[in-house]
């Protein structure tokens, strides 16, 4: 579904619940990384894109109870309350908002009071609100369901309340709701390229310095294809947390304050003083930042079986050093190999967290469907299940689409 068609059919969901048509639209993408795999805490650098996926809000003031009884309407009860209606599971989760905002059920709704208590804690008064919701970003398959809910959140938030915050502060807020309300220590990846994603353009984030550079990805000879092993990843579970304990511990013994400062040589002279599984994160990790510099340079250069060979060295090394892989996704690896350079894939590799979720896979355009049809086939062929393919272009950031 196109944005455009988003918008409407979030608007008809709104009007559908609540009786009236809502006054603010808001929207915010999920994003595929092509390469820069769990180095954005380790202060390094990132390749993703936003892709053509959504969470939309649909949202008005909240009527008074006495105008809402006369109209017989639904959503919150006192003016007290963000109302906000989840379209696809027909739930809703109240947040009193006359309060400072904690944590609460149901949990997703913990997404949108991180973002809500963010506000507050700038010294925003958030109004009554009714929302209504919806998602196209497949939920726990690693391209970033959860930021694209937190970023639509503060964008809603920022068109209900005049309060513009700057990009790069948004996406902060947005990083420490997840960290606090949802429990999971990420970096800024997620957020930052669901503010700031660009049509046509891959960003290149320093995650330290958090200057980007635009990578233009639209030869028109390449696509990027997302497959999803449909195993539900789940970073709250504290593997997420372990890795990145891991690499600061490697940080400490090779006495700099970050992995963004070690080189391989000094990991190597260092391997004696370290436990096995720290020395192979820290390796995974200089490694990947060195490969998504290299990435960045073979984009520009459209040099696409170097992108190719970068992207399956990535996959190896999240596998066996990092250990976030799993075998669902090492089959679409494999896959993707064997229909090789000949057939049309130039790399593939696991995409976002880990354990589950997505790959990505760069193909020459002219193939994109007969290697769809072969992946799909494949894949089930050997792991029993199905996975589900589609393709972005990279998109833009999150906007205000009504207001
Ligand atoms: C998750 C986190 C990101 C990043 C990736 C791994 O998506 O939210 O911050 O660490 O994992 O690259």
């Amino acid at each position: 579904m196109t944005l455009k068609e988003l918008s409407s059919r979030v608007g008809a969901e709104f009007q559908t619940h609540y009786g009236r048509p809502p006054r603010w639209i808001a929207a915010a993408p999920g994003r595929v990384n092509v390469i820069g795999e769990h180095t954005d805490y380790n202060d390094g650098f990132v390749l993703p894109m936003a892709i053509e996926r959504y969470t939309v809000m649909a949202a008005d003031s909240a009527l008074a109870s006495s105008d809402r009884a006369k109209a017989g309407e639904a959503g919150s009860s006192s003016a007290k309350n963000v109302s906000v209606f989840d379209t696809h599971f027909k739930e809703t989760a109240t947040i009193d908002v006359s309060v400072p905002v904690t944590k609460g059920q149901p949990k997703w709704a913990n997404y949108l009071r991180g973002v809500t208590a963010g506000f507050q804690q700038r010294g925003v008064k958030i109004p009554a609100l009714d929302v209504a919701f919806l998602s196209t970003v497949p939920l726990g398959g690693g391209l970033s369901s959860s930021a694209a809910l937190e970023v639509c959140t503060a964008t809603l938030l920022e068109a209900a309340t005049g309060k513009k915050l700057d990009p790069v502060e948004k996406a902060l807020l947005c990083q420490k709701a997840e960290h606090e309300f949802a429990g999971v220590p990420c970096g800024i990846m997620d957020q930052f390229v669901s503010v700031l994603g660009r049509e046509n353009h891959l960003i290149l984030l320093d995650c330290r310095s958090r200057q980007t550079e635009l990578v233009p990805m639209n030869d028109p000879a390449v696509a990027l294809l997302i497959i999803n092993t449909n195993v539900k990843h789940e970073l709250g579970s504290g593997e997420y947390a372990k890795r990145r304990a891991e690499c600061e511990a490697a940080a400490k013994i090779l006495g700099v304050s970050s992995l963004r400062d070690a080189t391989a040589d000094a990991l190597e002279e260092a391997r004696g003083k370290m436990d096995g599984n720290v020395f192979r994160r820290a390796r995974h990790v200089i490694g990947e930042i060195e490969r998504t510099l290299h990435a960045a340079e073979g984009i520009r250069a459209s040099n696409w079986p170097t992108v190719g060979q970068l992207m399956y060295a990535s996959h190896r090394s999240l596998r066996d050093d990092y250990e976030v892989s799993c075998a669902e996704l090492d089959a679409v690896v494999e896959i993707a190999e064997e229909i090789g350079i000949q057939g049309g894939v130039y790399g593939c590799r696991m995409t976002g967290g880990g354990f589950g979720g997505c790959a990505v896979a760069l193909l020459k355009a002219d193939a994109v469907a007969g290697i769809s049809k072969k992946i799909s086939a494949d894949y089930l062929a050997k792991t029993g299940s199905a996975a589900t393919i589609f393709s972005s272009r990279p998109a833009a950031g999150a906007a205000v689409l009504k207001s």
